[in-house]
């Protein structure tokens, strides 16, 4: 193990919360709640199985923020009342025996939503048809429907929504801290994509003004939440279109880093197919850096593709303080202590989200 892989196994401080390693569970949606978005017990034992697996940091999967346009999928938990809110503590303390923290991962599905119990139709920034198809193992089929436009109410519910759930998940279910889901092609990265948001008030626009919703959102939930850690995850690549690249290329890079540090985010969560790889062209910076280099007072989170161990030196080199893992997590809940070890890793099997992507059993034993 080289000296920066050891580095990973060193306690870590993100905003008011020390982390016992640099090891962290990305966000997945299981849709394992119940059909009124109330987490489980399955889930709290599949959150509980990271933390028991040394995992200094676990994300939740996307939690869906209101009763109006946020839920994104059938069976998806929320936290938009009381009885979500008290049923993620079972979550948070499972989490908490075995010195884990976890921060719950705030998710607007927008125009992306293929099953919302509250409201007929999908909300986003422009009347434009999503690219791709609905995901078939969360339930979807077919395309997306075109959304609805949101009006200047519907944007603030959507702030109000976010900022009242990361209050509850403090408050009340016993979180860490919060990640605003600002990427994959969610509400808020509809918002901030040029392909999605046509809008010619103050919401759209240049790069600056499509990157305000998302400040918007952290500057409501920073009021609601006080000094609690809060960050917020950013992406090119979206779940319906794998590789899209910023339209602005580098510049657009320093307006949305420069202006998440100028906001005083406390963590810039990264995700790319491949961590490490140039940000948008053969040869260049990985996007790790641009985010160091824009924003180099915030700690970052660096997600895709890390379970090829090797590659987790480099994206540390260009300024990743915590690595994040998807698929490497699922295969090996108990990644940082085979890490630890230098004991073999398993490979993934797809098989685990299919048909539908619930937890299944075989994950909790
Ligand atoms: C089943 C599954 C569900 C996911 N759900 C979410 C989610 O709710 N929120 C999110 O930000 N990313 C989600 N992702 C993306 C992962 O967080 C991660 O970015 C992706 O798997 C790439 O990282 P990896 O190469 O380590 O797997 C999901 C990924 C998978 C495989």
């Amino acid at each position: 193990m080289t000296i920066n892989q050891q580095q990973i196994l060193t306690p870590f401080d993100i905003g008011q919360v020390r982390l016992v390693n640099r090891l962290a569970v990305a966000p997945m949606t299981r849709i394992s709640a119940s059909a009124e978005g109330v987490a489980s017990q399955r889930q709290v034992d599949y959150y509980e199985r990271f933390a028991k697996g040394g995992f200094g940091l676990t994300i939740t999967e996307g939690i869906y923020t209101d009763q109006k346009f946020s839920q994104g999928y059938l069976f998806q938990p929320g936290i938009t009342d009381l009885e979500q809110s008290q049923a993620w503590h079972a979550v948070t303390n499972a989490v908490h025996k075995h010195d884990g923290k976890i921060f719950a991962q705030l998710m607007h599905a927008g125009a992306l939503s293929q099953g919302n119990r509250f409201s007929q139709g999908t909300a986003g920034p422009s009347a434009v048809t999503p690219k791709g198809e609905q995901m078939g193992f969360y339930y979807g089929n077919g395309q997306y429907p075109i959304p609805r436009v949101m009006t200047e109410e519907d944007i603030a519910d959507a702030i109000d929504g976010f900022a009242k759930s990361a209050a509850r998940a403090i408050e009340i279910s016993g979180f860490d801290g919060v990640e605003i889901h600002g990427a994959n092609g969610y509400l808020l990265d509809q918002f901030l994509t040029d392909f999605s948001n046509h809008r010619t008030d103050k919401w759209g626009g240049d790069v600056r003004s499509r990157v305000r919703l998302i400040l918007e959102v952290y500057k409501a939930v920073r009021n609601a939440v006080g000094s609690a850690t809060v960050g917020v995850r950013i992406s090119q690549g979206k779940v319906n279109d794998f590789f899209h690249k910023w339209a602005e290329g580098e510049a657009g890079a320093e307006a949305v880093f420069g202006s998440l540090a100028d906001a005083g985010v406390d963590f810039i969560h990264l995700t790319e197919f491949e961590a490490w790889k140039p940000a948008f062209v053969d040869a260049g910076d990985s996007l790790v850096k641009l985010a160091h280099r824009y924003a180099p007072n915030q700690a970052i989170i660096s997600n895709g593709g890390l379970h090829q161990v090797d590659h987790i030196e480099e994206v540390l080199n260009d300024g990743a303080d915590v690595i994040a893992l998807g698929k490497g997590a699922l295969a090996n809940p108990d990644f940082p202590q085979r890490f630890a070890n230098g004991a073999p890793l398993i490979e993934f099997d797809p098989s685990i989200l299919g048909p539908i992507a619930d937890i299944k059993d075989k994950e909790l034993v």
